[in-house]
């Protein structure tokens, strides 16, 4: 425990991992964030919807398994640090960072393990944020979830690692990369448990201005959900506000309690996070119920 910010980050695992078969049936429902590509707004949405469900009063626990930049670990740092300083009441999850092993994957395995053991005992939701790599602790991760979120910047360059297309008609050729493996996780979630993935694919910093792009990127969207298995929430704008809070460790949904003054960017943008949570907590619920 961190004195100053009340934040658990347990470095090391201090004692070894239950059995397996104690694990089978994890009773928390399971959110991971996840997508290869790296700034698709991961850390930004998963630090969104932990504070969403706080104020809808779950019990949160929250694990970064991208221990190198750690992005959801300094924001929930930052926030302990806020409530500290200015004496403001923000709510936090239980958090846990999950450091990458140096040696074996077997390792990154007993950790991730151990952090949604320790979790699930006393929190009815686990929000997991992953780097934007293929690594086997996110494949592991990807393989625990209930809800999976996939954000994407709204451009073809980040939906070429769900899908090759067709340039002149759009079409789908076929799935790639991240599709494929979120494919092979659906396969050993089934076989662990014989649970199922909801997988949401939300689109990040939608621009105002390209409508072309938007409508094109809709319509390979639709036909891709199909194909592969996801649905799709209302995406978010390209807002600097989602940028300048990391720091302060405040969200869109804190506003109210920090005492700051609502502009017409503010209540847009906490209209999405609410979309965002609503579409979240609405799909197939498998465990602990959210609604
Ligand atoms: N809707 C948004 N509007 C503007 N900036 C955003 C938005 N979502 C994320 N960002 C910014 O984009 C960058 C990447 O976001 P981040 O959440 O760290 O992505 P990831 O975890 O996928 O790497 C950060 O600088 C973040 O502040
Ligand atoms: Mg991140």
């Amino acid at each position: 425990m961190n004195e100053k910010t009340g934040i658990t980050i347990p470095a090391e695992v201090a004692s070894p991992p239950e059995p397996a078969a104690k694990r089978m049936g994890v009773p928390a429902r399971m959110i991971i964030f996840g997508n290869e590509k790296g700034g698709s707004g991961k850390s930004t949405l998963a630090m969104h919807v932990v504070v969403g469900l706080l104020r809808a009063g779950h019990k949160v626990g929250s694990i970064d398994v991208d221990s190198r930049q750690a992005t959801l670990t300094r924001y929930l740092e930052n926030r302990a640090m806020i409530a500290d300083t200015k004496g403001f009441n923000l709510p936090l999850p239980e958090h846990r960072l999950v450091i990458r092993s140096e040696r074996s994957p077997d390792e990154d395995a007993e950790r991730f393990n151990q952090a949604v053991d320790a979790l699930s005992r006393t929190c009815n939701v686990v929000v997991v944020d992953t780097p934007g790599s293929d690594a086997p602790l996110s494949r592991l991760a990807h393989s625990y979830a209930d809800t999976l979120v996939t954000p994407m910047n709204d451009s073809f360059v980040d939906l070429d690692l769900l899908a090759k297309v067709d340039p002149e008609t759009f079409e789908v050729i076929c799935p790639s990369a991240y599709a494929e493996m979120v494919w092979e996780q659906r396969k050993k979630r089934m076989a662990r448990d014989r649970g199922s993935i909801d997988w949401i694919v939300v689109r990040n910093r939608l621009s105002t201005l390209d409508t072309r792009n938007k409508r094109n990127m809709e319509k390979v969207l639709d036909s891709l959900a199909k194909r592969i298995g996801f649905r799709t929430a209302p995406g978010f704008g390209d807002r600097v506000i989602f940028r300048e809070m990391f720091l302060s460790g405040l969200t869109l949904l804190d506003l109210r309690d920090t005492g700051t003054k609502l502009t017409m960017s503010h209540i847009a943008a906490r209209q999405e996070v609410r979309d965002l949570l609503t579409a979240v907590v609405s799909g197939p619920v498998p465990a602990a119920a959210l609604a």
